[in-house]
């Protein structure tokens, strides 16, 4: 039985579009293999205000940035947004906020409050917002899952739920931000940091704001989500010793390189004595061929975990890409709607 979903993008940024795109080319496999019909019919944005079409705005029009043509409503607000819309799932990419989360954790409570399912890509609303967020989709009977938020679009929260039943995460290591490792091997390559954040900005993998990717913030925040969501640790930001790679200098990366020991922004968290804290940290680290991260290149990421029941699995998504961000969105859409 196909069943029609109407789909809410809150954020319509660089993933936002990805996600409308994907959608488009990922429309029959939806329909063949999951009977699933989409429309957008809510999008908001700061820029564009909040924006609803019941009847379902053309996706192309919204890629081309023709929306005011296809005479939108627009509410003030995101409740009113929500009952204009009546999104059936909210895909929520707005900008990361590393100290509160917000507004992502009031926009995403409002949503599953209306009663639709939340998709998020925004790690700060996870880190501030998991416990009351989880709630609150329990007791409404949705879905909140935010697979894209550290690894883009490898499995790590769904393989933990589905496939790793009772295991006790022990210690996670990784190499969480992508722009680091584009400026890092810019400059090996003997151009400038700005040019290494210029390439990362045409790829779209920055933060909205760079400064958080290069000063370990988004790293630190992923960091958090995974200590809150798999250990059920609440660690927050300012807990995480953090380092960015500001202070490296062409010279001392290239000198590394030569060496075969280049530098990474590396996270690491462990489970500390009393097995009720952690110890958790982000700095720029020179890492071997042998190192479990140590073949993490340009735009690829990698989580490496230490798990009572194995002493070492490492997830690795080589070079991905905005699709691919945008695929753990989708992929949390198909889950969250077949049950
Ligand atoms: N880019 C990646 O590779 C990647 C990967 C994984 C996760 N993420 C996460 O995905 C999210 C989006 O990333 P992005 O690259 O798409 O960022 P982006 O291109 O800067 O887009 C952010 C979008 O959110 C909107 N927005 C920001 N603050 C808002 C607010 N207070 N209310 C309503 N709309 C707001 C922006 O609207 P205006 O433009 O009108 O201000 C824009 O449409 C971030 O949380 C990021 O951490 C990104």
């Amino acid at each position: 039985m196909i069943k029609h979903y109407k789909l809410g993008f809150l954020g319509f940024g660089n993933v936002g579009r990805a996600l409308a795109r994907l959608v488009v080319a990922k429309s029959a496999e939806l329909r063949e293999l999951y009977e699933i019909e989409w429309s957008i019919t809510g999008v908001a944005t700061r820029g564009l205000g909040w924006l609803s079409k019941p009847e379902g705005f053309q996706t192309s029009s919204l890629l081309t940035s023709s929306i005011d043509e296809s005479s939108p409503d627009r509410s003030i607000g995101i409740n009113e947004w929500l009952l204009a819309a009546r999104p059936d799932v909210v895909f929520e990419t707005t900008s990361l906020n590393h100290e509160t989360g917000q507004p992502a954790i009031d926009y995403l409570t409002a949503v599953l409050k209306s009663g639709s399912h939340a998709v998020t890509a925004n790690k700060g609303a996870v880190v501030f917002g998991y416990d009351d967020l989880s709630k609150l989709a329990a007791d409404a009977g949705k879905r909140f899952f935010f697979e894209s938020t550290v690894l883009d679009s490898a499995p790590v929260f769904s393989l933990f739920r589905e496939t790793l039943p009772a295991v006790k995460l022990r210690a996670f290591s990784g190499v969480f931000n992508s722009t680091s490792n584009v400026i890092i091997e810019t400059m090996e390559a003997g151009r400038s940091f700005d040019e290494g954040v210029k390439m990362a900005q045409e790829l779209g993998i920055t933060e909205t704001d760079p400064a958080h990717d290069v000063d370990g913030w988004d790293a630190t925040v992923k960091v958090c989500v995974l200590a809150n969501v798999l250990m059920k640790i609440p660690l927050q930001p300012s807990e995480v010793r953090r380092e960015g790679i500001r202070n490296l200098s062409t010279q001392r990366l290239q000198a590394a390189r030569s060496e075969g020991k280049p530098y990474k922004l590396v996270a690491r968290a462990k489970l500390a004595e009393n097995g009720a804290s952690l110890n958790a940290s982000v700095r720029p680290e020179q890492l071997g061929p042998s190192d479990s991260l140590g073949n993490v290149r340009g735009t690829s990421l990698a989580a490496h975990f230490e798990l009572d029941m194995m002493p070492g699995l490492t997830i690795t998504s080589h070079r991905p890409g905005l699709q691919s961000t945008a695929y753990g969105l989708m992929a949390d859409f198909i889950n969250a709607v077949k049950g």
